[in-house]
């Protein structure tokens, strides 16, 4: 067993540390030599059938849910098609309108979860195209979409999923690039400054992972909590919710996710003394709007750690604590700021003495609706 840890004391640690790797192999031969272009060979849309695309629906569960978030800003953003992200246990029962001109991305790591595949066939039934984002090629998923983008993030042991989510984030940059490619909604200065920000994203992930001594000491002053809250705007919203739920799944601290925008009509009245708010604050362009949140939850006591740009004076002062990610694309993010929260839910659980890699009631993949 140790040796498959590869020295980590925990699948989860190893798996954080794969990332750079992930991101590698997941990008690998699919950027063209002249870092000007994606290749994605394995999408079989012609030209003529992305542009008769109206509407997007990105359907999972769980972790790839929360990269679907990130998934559906990144392909509005860059391909300017409209996109909803749904959960899988909900899309089915909505009656979504599904039409031969919708396209259906469902994702999913392990290929086999229940209800992201009846969602899957759901879609299929209606006459969409559905394409697959999976970790696991030849799952049960991939066999029936129409077109499988594969994460090679490599096998995931740990239930709590930290390398595929990431992976499956480069696949949608990828094929949000793609479609702007073909759409021509994007010039190509975008096109090619995104590609060089992903091709950078491995080292900087390295100098994340070079710093995890200070998210642990800041877990080992959280653990003691009952209640933690992240907040964040866009793109650090959808961050929070995945941070929050790494943290629920393996330390069982409570947690929330909110959009920081939105704490004055509810969850600012939870907000008491000492209580640790993880405020994300990665997009320069809300950082203004953010701070002045950050200041409404500090005004009642808060404590609170920011997730910022290197450099970024402004959100120090506003903070208690500071951890900073390297600089990139506003688009790519995401796949920074969490890995910051992994190693908080990781090292949280290990303060706390859980199983980080099988936590109660959790499985890792869920083949019951
Ligand atoms: C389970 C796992 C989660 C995962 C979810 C979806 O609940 O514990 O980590 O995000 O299933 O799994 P999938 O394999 O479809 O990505």
């Amino acid at each position: 067993m140790t040796a498959e840890k590869a020295g980590f004391d925990h699948f989860m640690l190893k798996e954080i540390h794969e990332q750079p790797k992930a991101y590698r192999d997941t990008m690998g031969s699919r950027i063209d030599a002249s870092g000007e272009r994606v290749v994605l060979n394995e999408v079989k849309l012609t030209p003529e059938q992305i542009w008769d695309i109206h509407n997007i629906h990105i359907v999972a569960c769980g972790t790839a849910y929360h990269a679907g978030l990130v998934g559906k800003s990144v392909i509005e953003q860059l391909a300017r098609i409209p996109v909803e992200a749904d959960v899988a246990s909900e899309y089915r029962y909505r009656s979504p309108i599904i039409t031969k001109h919708t396209l259906v991305i469902v994702v999913s790591q392990s290929g086999e979860t229940a209800d992201t595949l009846a969602a899957l066939r759901e879609a299929k039934r209606c006459g969409a195209r559905v394409i697959a984002i999976t970790n696991v090629v030849g799952s049960s998923v991939a066999r029936e979409a129409d077109d499988v983008i594969v994460t090679w993030a490599g096998p995931e042991i740990a239930v709590a999923s930290t390398k595929a989510y990431t992976s499956q984030l480069i696949a949608f940059y990828l094929l949000g690039l793609h479609l702007a490619q073909t759409l021509g909604t994007q010039d190509a200065a975008v096109i090619r400054e995104t590609i060089e920000g992903l091709k950078k994203l491995p080292e900087q992930v390295e100098e994340i992972l070079n710093h995890a001594d200070d998210i642990k000491q800041y877990a080992e002053q959280i653990a003691s909590h009952k209640d933690l809250f992240f907040i964040g705007r866009g793109l650090d919203y959808a961050v929070a919710l995945e941070g929050s739920l790494k943290l629920k799944e393996i330390s069982y601290i409570h947690s929330e996710a909110y959009a920081a925008g939105e704490l004055k009509h509810g969850t600012l009245a939870l907000i008491e003394d000492g209580i640790p708010v993880i405020a994300l604050a990665t997009q320069e362009q809300l950082l203004e709007k953010t701070v002045s949140n950050i200041k409404e939850v500090k005004a009642r006591g808060a404590h609170v750690l920011g997730i910022a740009l290197e450099g970024n004076h402004e959100l120090g002062k506003a903070v208690d604590l500071v951890f900073e990610i390297p600089r990139t694309v506003p688009l790519l993010t995401p796949a920074l700021s969490v890995v910051p929260l992994q190693l908080l839910a990781y090292y949280a659980s290990l303060a706390l003495g859980h199983d980080v890699d099988k936590p109660r009631n959790l499985a890792k993949s869920v083949t019951v609706e």
